[in-house]
This record gives structure tokens, C-alpha cells and sequence, in this order.
């Protein structure tokens, strides 16, 4: 007879793969490696090349063709992701504006926004493309943040922790910058074939959402629920990790 322990294993192993997906193995084979072959000052030297140039050029149209920005605007829009009452916002890695737009039409009039980036570039065409003087954009490395201790009730972080060896040191200074009972929405790709090509096209890595959800609770932010649209949603898990989490 099987283990118990097995065939536990083995059905976590499954729930990993959604339909049409195959083993692991092969996205690993596809996943981007760099992150984990150089140094983090050499790879954030890669990522501000790969967004200051062309390619962040096609971010947004990107997005939108990805679904990605249509997602943002149905959290949004639904309250699966409520806003309201939400008083000082930061938005992480904040690319085109994409997610900008949407907190400028769904955030309550009177909240602050703040929007940081590591590429300045990127800056520029979210500025560009908000076309709103309401957000406050600075040019920062979610590792090493500009902000005082518990100064926000709201992250919002879109695909950009992929864009570090490790979520613990981006998810910890978030959490330092969060007040208690703060909530953050946090995107990113996951270890499955859509984001192994993801990873691909970005030079990012994936992220396990087990894996993710003990590293948040160990610093002290609960996954408090993940949000699905539809049994469809979930089942082609679109658009990554998608989640709300709570600060302590
Ligand atoms: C895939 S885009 C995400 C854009 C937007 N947040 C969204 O949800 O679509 C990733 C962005 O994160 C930025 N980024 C990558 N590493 C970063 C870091 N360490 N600190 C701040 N921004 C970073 C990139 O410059 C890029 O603009």
C-alpha cells in the first residue's frame, strides 16, 4: 500500500499542473536562468537593460494582449481587490502604469498614490501614459525602499517579485513599509509552462505558490485568500498568482 506521505505528494505534484501542461521537467528547461547564474547587481543590470529598451517599449501593449491588464481592471472594478477607504497606496514596480491606471480610476479620490520603479525609462512611460499628476513616481529597488516604517495600508506589487532571487528579501522590506493591517494584491508568475515561457520572455524566474505562501506567512503576511474569477480562472490558473495578503 502507498503511504500516506506519497500519495499526498503525488497529489500535490498534480495539482501543479493545470490542463494541457506538461511535467515540470520541461519547464524548467524553459524557465530564464540568469537570475540564478550571476550575481543580483549583475541581473538588475540585465533587467533595467531589458526594460529601458525596446521591450519595455511594448510592455503595455504586452500586457493587454497577455490579458493581464484586463485582469487588473476586473479585480478592480469587482472589489475582488476592494479599494475603498484605502488612504496611501504604493504600487511596486509600477512598469507602464499599468495597475497606476486602474488605482487612479478605482482608488478612492482623496488616497495618495505612489508608484516606484527601478527603471527610469519605465518611469517616463508610465508617466506618459497615466497622464495624471495625482501619483508621486520615484525610481527605487524594492530591495532597498525609500519609505519610513508602516507608511502604507495598500501595495499593490504586479509581476515584478519574479524579478528576484528571492521573494523573502522584497516581501520583508514590503512588509516593513506596510502598516499593521495594511493588504497587498500580489501578482506574479508562476511554475507552470505559461510562466516558463513568461520567465523566457522576461529573463525573470517563477515562483512555486506553496512555496510563496510559507514564505509570506513566515514574515508575518497571511495569504488571505487567493482570487478567482471563475471555475475556468482557476482551473487554467490565469495570470499567475493572483492574492491578497494581509500584514500582521
Ligand atoms: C512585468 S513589469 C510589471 C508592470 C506592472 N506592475 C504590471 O502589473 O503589469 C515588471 C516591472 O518591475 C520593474 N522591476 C524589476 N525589478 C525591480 C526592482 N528590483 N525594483 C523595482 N522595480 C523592479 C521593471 O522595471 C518593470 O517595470
Amino acid at each position: 500500500m502507498m503511504p500516506k506521505a506519497t500519495k499526498s505528494r503525488q497529489r500535490h505534484h498534480r495539482r501543479q499542473h493545470g490542463p494541457g501542461e506538461r511535467p515540470k521537467v520541461i519547464n524548467k528547461l524553459i524557465e530564464h536562468r540568469l537570475i540564478q547564474r550571476v550575481s543580483y547587481e549583475e541581473y538588475r543590470a540585465k533587467v533595467r537593460d531589458v526594460y529601458g529598451g525596446p521591450q519595455g517599449a511594448m510592455l503595455a501593449a504586452c500586457s493587454m494582449i497577455s490579458l493581464h491588464t484586463t485582469l487588473g481592471e476586473r479585480l478592480f472594478q469587482k472589489r475582488k481587490f476592494d479599494l475603498a477607504g484605502l488612504r496611501n497606496i504604493l504600487d511596486v514596480g509600477s512598469g507602464a502604469g499599468q495597475i497606476a491606471r486602474h488605482l487612479l480610476r478605482y482608488a478612492d479620490p482623496e488616497a495618495r498614490l505612489t508608484c516606484f520603479d527601478l527603471s527610469p525609462e519605465m518611469i517616463q512611460r508610465a508617466r506618459n501614459r497615466v497622464k495624471s499628476d495625482r501619483p508621486r513616481f520615484v525610481v527605487a529597488d524594492l530591495m532597498h525602499l525609500p519609505f519610513a516604517d508602516d507608511s502604507f495600508d495598500c501595495v499593490t506589487c504586479g509581476y515584478v517579485l519574479e524579478h528576484l532571487p528571492d521573494a523573502a528579501l522584497g516581501l520583508a522590506e514590503l512588509s516593513r513599509v506596510m502598516a499593521p493591517g495594511a493588504r497587498m494584491l500580489l501578482l506574479a508568475t508562476e511554475d507552470n509552462l505559461s510562466g516558463a515561457m513568461t520567465s523566457r520572455l522576461w529573463c525573470c524566474r517563477t515562483y512555486n505558490r506553496l512555496e510563496l505562501a510559507r514564505v509570506c506567512e513566515t514574515l508575518g503576511l497571511r495569504w488571505h485568500k487567493e482570487l478567482w474569477f471563475t471555475r475556468m480562472h482557476k482551473v487554467f490558473r490565469a495570470g499567475g498568482i493572483c492574492v491578497e495578503l494581509v500584514k500582521q
